[in-house]
């Protein structure tokens, strides 16, 4: 139809600004349509930059995951390693403090009521049982050694060790003499242990006792065979 049949001006006739009204039009409607790709983009990029952001955090996750359990997997074996060699320092260490037979002075306890001792003043052999410990090894309990004791005439407990000072053979008692005699060398003592011939270096070894709440208790201990002085060994 012509401009005429349909009541609109001419072309030539309409102003300019229609036409520049039609363009801005086209623009906001060119930069409506812009803006819609740009926030249409926008809105496809969060997802994608949370998506990164996720397997960021789950890739370090599985890391440290990683890298406990290899931690775990090298200490867990060494745990027995350990206690393998610290076992003798603590079993020392609570060996000082006093266990088992020995306290913390160093006495080991007796199997014997000091009151039952003979009252004439002879000697009674005893065993002595302590504690073996070894580097990684520790056996309650074990004979030691043997002693000699006697109530002495002013009723004290005298403890004499059964080694020779001579060269380590047994000393006995010989109740008809009421002696010590050594038969290896015939070394002889009287009933306090001191010589009774030039055989032996020096004494018979004296060793500490005591008695506590009953019980007594004897600081064993041995010597070197062989030398007038008492040294322990
Ligand atoms: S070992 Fe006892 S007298 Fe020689």
């Amino acid at each position: 139809m012509s401009d005429s049949e349909t009541g609109r001006r001419p072309a030539a006739e309409r102003p300019l600004e229609d036409s520049s009204s039609t363009d801005a039009c086209t623009e906001a409607t060119g930069a409506e349509a812009a803006g819609g790709r740009t926030s249409s983009t926008a809105k496809r990029d969060v997802p994608s930059d949370q998506g990164a952001e996720v397997r960021t955090r789950r890739s370090f996750a599985v890391q440290a995951v990683t890298a406990i359990l290899s931690v775990l997997l090298v200490i867990i074996p060494l745990i027995p390693c350990l206690g393998f060699f610290l076992t003798p320092l603590l079993r020392r260490k609570g060996a000082e403090a006093g266990s088992g037979r020995r306290d913390a002075e160093g006495f080991v306890r007796l199997d014997i009521d000091p009151t039952a001792l003979p009252e004439d003043g002879s000697p009674v052999m005893v065993t002595v049982f302590d504690d073996e410990i070894d580097a990684w090894n520790k056996f309650p309990d074990q004979p030691v050694g043997t002693v000699w004791l006697r109530k002495t005439e002013d009723g004290r407990v005298l403890a004499l060790s059964t080694i020779c000072p001579h060269l380590g053979c047994m000393v006995d008692f010989r109740p008809g003499r009421r002696d010590f005699f050594c038969p290896c060398h015939t070394s002889a003592f009287d009933l306090n242990g001191q010589r009774l011939n030039q055989i032996p270096p020096r004494n018979m070894d004296e060793l500490e006792v005591k008695v506590a709440d009953g019980v007594l208790w004897v600081r064993y201990r041995t010597f070197r065979a062989g030398t007038p002085e008492k040294i322990p060994v």
